[in-house]
């Protein structure tokens, strides 16, 4: 298998790369269907909770250039299957502010626009009740959180381990309500031909809008395609079905035309998820060598009205740390806001945020280094599942972190370092993500010439997908990267679950995987070995989660050291240098994966420091809904970040032995970077962001002496 060397782990360049830096690679909002385009534009709900009144679309039926105006009255009837926010303009009922009333299509997006503010609605409307807070009598279990975890864990006795432990701590953390946010808003375009409908469309994955488009307009399978080669950004928001394709869907049959609708930046804060706050009450209790006896991570979250959204916030506490005694539990509270939805790692994200904050308090009562403290509570097993691990190697990541970072000889007290008016400090945190992987069919076509076609419904959101499933595929075949001719992003495509969850190449790749083998075996057993003048193709499937899943413990791992700055007199934080260290098995690319774990952390300084949707609990709106004041960490947010990972694979998860990469590098960061400001400034803040006047908020607790 010497192929497998060459392509698998080199850092080739992108293969689409060309195509981008040209401007032809067409996204959705670029797609030329061959004839002129209409353009959508929404009427967005200003209240919370109610019923419209009365709505009157004549003002923008009269414009010159509009071409029909949708309202529930006229809207074409979706299927009652549909949930969530996806019946858009069925009812008379609005559940959330910016929920779509009614839409306008016109010649131009100006027009449509404009149109917008003709149209005349009133709302009958109630209070609205968008405060999450712990003591909220209507707090409820859910019955599974996301990806199908269980809502609660426990073992032992929780109480009872803390009541006695030697050291305690006793914290409570909050992370506010974020938005995704990349480059390229949510854009459908949809053309219908008959009873088909083609749609370009900006998502995680083709076959998931597909499936939602066939389930609202009664459909079959051939009569529905979802195209979407290039996607500019995609945190999770466009993992599932949002309005948008339904509303472009429908204006498309209503009138006829090809129709684009492209959100705004201001609409990415009310039509596509986001996601939810957190309050995160942890609790640990440890002897004085810092062993923990006793773990308990306490999540109160938010979902909406119209669908339960449980994120598995709690999820990693289940897995990072030995304890006999432990405890996790998740509790929603149904508000009147849009639907939250998977972002940037959704659950491990913000709970890592609260365990990794409190293991450093942990450490910092103790007086013992946070890393070594993290090294004493390895476990051998999973502590919840009681399985063993598959490959760890959390703590190799930590040590080869601290060399890395020369975090040897820190002082363990806060805010003992100055430079000028600079107060600095450094700070550690792990990271975890889950190992898994999903159902997926691939088709490979082997023709005489040497050439082989790989087709796929697999899709690139900008991670590098293009080019690591083409060197999975070139290796599996055991030709070079140029025989081989990739296809994805298209529902015509053989199916493949979207990107999400860590899963992608996983899931793509060991499809890729087992139908080469299967072509090469057939090659060998019929045909000598050699591709016949006719060609082969073979149909392959790949069933789903690795059988080693149900006997093993499988996670990506990493360590993350950060230092901090904060200026003494203002309160304004830099994050100059950072080292982060994966366990996150075989690195198929490794231009990209480095490109996509920077991403990664520069997500999590984003988090630590600049994203917070806010909202006003009086009228129930996002405030700060554009990019002027939904601030996102920048380049010249970030300092020099060192990116490292350790020689490992996992092929007990895939033949590849790759891990996933797409989530592990925000994990845990944003702790990181809270823990470093404590060290710099002797302030614990524990609600996220860290902004600077939280710095004038309290007196730090300085060392003694
Ligand atoms: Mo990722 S938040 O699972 O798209």
């Amino acid at each position: 298998m010497t192929t497998v060397d060459r392509l698998v782990g080199a850092g080739i360049n992108r293969i689409d790369g060309p195509a981008k830096v040209r401007g032809t690679a067409p996204y959705a909002y670029e797609q030329d269907p061959g004839e002129p385009i209409a353009h959508l534009a929404v009427v967005q709900s200003t209240v919370n909770r109610g019923r419209i009144t009365r709505l009157d679309p004549s003002g923008a039926e009269g414009m010159p250039g509009v071409v029909a105006v949708l309202t529930p009255a006229n809207a074409p009837r979706l299927s009652g299957d549909l949930a969530s926010d996806l019946p858009v303009l069925q009812s008379l009922d609005v559940h959330y502010q910016g929920q779509v009333v009614a839409a306008v299509v016109a010649e131009t997006s100006e027009i449509a626009k404009a149109a917008v503010g003709a149209v005349v609605v009133e709302y009958a409307a109630e209070a609205p009740d968008v405060g999450l807070r712990t003591d909220r009598p209507d707090l409820y279990a859910p019955e599974k959180l996301m990806a199908g975890f269980d809502t609660d864990s426990v073992i032992g006795d929780v109480d009872g381990a803390l009541a006695a432990a030697a050291v305690s701590i006793d914290a409570t953390y909050e992370t506010p309500t974020q938005h995704n946010n990349p480059i390229e808003m949510h854009t459908s375009m949809a053309r219908w031909d008959g009873d088909s409908l083609t749609m370009w469309d900006a998502n995680q994955g083709p076959h998931t809008i597909l499936r939602d488009l066939r389930t609202g307009f009664d459909l079959d399978a051939d009569q529905v395609r979802v195209i979407s080669p290039y996607v500019g950004g995609a945190f999770g928001s466009k993992a599932f079905t949002h309005p948008n394709q339904m509303l472009a869907a429908m204006a498309a049959r209503v009138t006829g035309r090809t129709v684009v609708f492209e959100l705004s930046r201001q609409q990415m804060f009310s039509l596509v998820g986001h996601r939810t706050p957190t309050i995160q009450r942890m609790r640990l209790g440890a002897d004085p060598e810092g062993r923990l006896s006793a773990i308990s991570h306490e999540v109160v979250e938010h979902t909406s009205r119209i669908s339960e959204f449980a994120e598995q916030t709690a999820t990693p506490t289940r897995v990072l740390y030995a304890a006999p005694h432990r405890r996790t539990t998740h509790r929603l509270a149904r508000l009147d806001v849009p639907p939250p939805t998977i972002m940037r790692a959704p659950g491990e994200t913000p709970g890592m945020f609260a365990l990794e904050s409190a293991m450093d308090e942990l450490a910092v009562a103790l007086g013992i280094d946070p890393v070594e403290l993290r090294i004493r509570n390895e476990p051998e097993r999973d502590p919840e599942r009681d399985v063993p691990f598959g490959e760890r190697h959390l703590v190799e990541c930590l040590r080869t972190g601290a060399e890395r970072f020369g975090w040897a000889g820190r002082d363990l007290r806060p805010r003992m370092r100055t430079e000028g008016r600079w107060l600095v400090g450094t700070g550690v945190a792990a990271a975890t993500y889950p190992t898994r992987r999903r159902r997926a069919q691939c088709r490979i076509a082997a023709e005489a010439s040497g050439r082989y076609v790989v087709e796929i419904d697999g899709s690139d959101i900008g991670t590098g997908a293009w080019t690591a499933l083409t060197q999975i595929a070139a290796d599996a075949l055991r030709t070079d990267l140029g025989s081989v001719e990739l296809r994805i992003g298209d529902s015509r495509l053989p199916f493949a679950g979207g990107a999400g969850g860590s899963t992608g190449l996983a899931s793509w790749g060991t499809a890729i995987v087992f139908t080469a083998r299967d072509l090469r075996r057939q090659l060998d057993e019929r045909y000598g070995g050699q591709v016949p003048d006719h060609g082969l193709t073979v149909d392959g499937e790949m069933p789903g989660e690795s059988p080693a899943a149900k006997t093993h413990s499988l996670h990506a791992y990493g360590a993350h050291f950060v230092e901090v700055r904060v200026d003494a007199d203002t309160g304004e934080v830099r994050v100059p240098r950072a080292t982060s260290v994966y366990d996150a098995g075989t690195i198929v690319n490794a231009k990209t994966a480095r490109s996509q774990l920077l991403g990664g952390f520069c997500m999590g300084v984003s988090m630590a420091l600049h994203e917070e949707s806010v909202i006003d609990e009086r009228y129930g709106h996002y405030v700060n809904h554009d990019l002027a004041e939904y601030h996102v960490a920048t380049n010249a947010d970030i300092g020099e970040i060192d990116i490292a990972w350790l020689d490992v694979d996992e092929q007990r998860a895939n033949p590849i032995g790759l891990k996933g990469i797409g989530e592990i590098g925000i994990t845990g960061a944003a702790a990181a970077v809270a823990n470093a400001y404590w060290h710099a400034t002797g302030l614990r803040i524990r609600d996220l962001p860290i902004t600077p006047d939280k710095y004038f908020r309290a007196e730090p607790a300085l060392p003694a002496g």
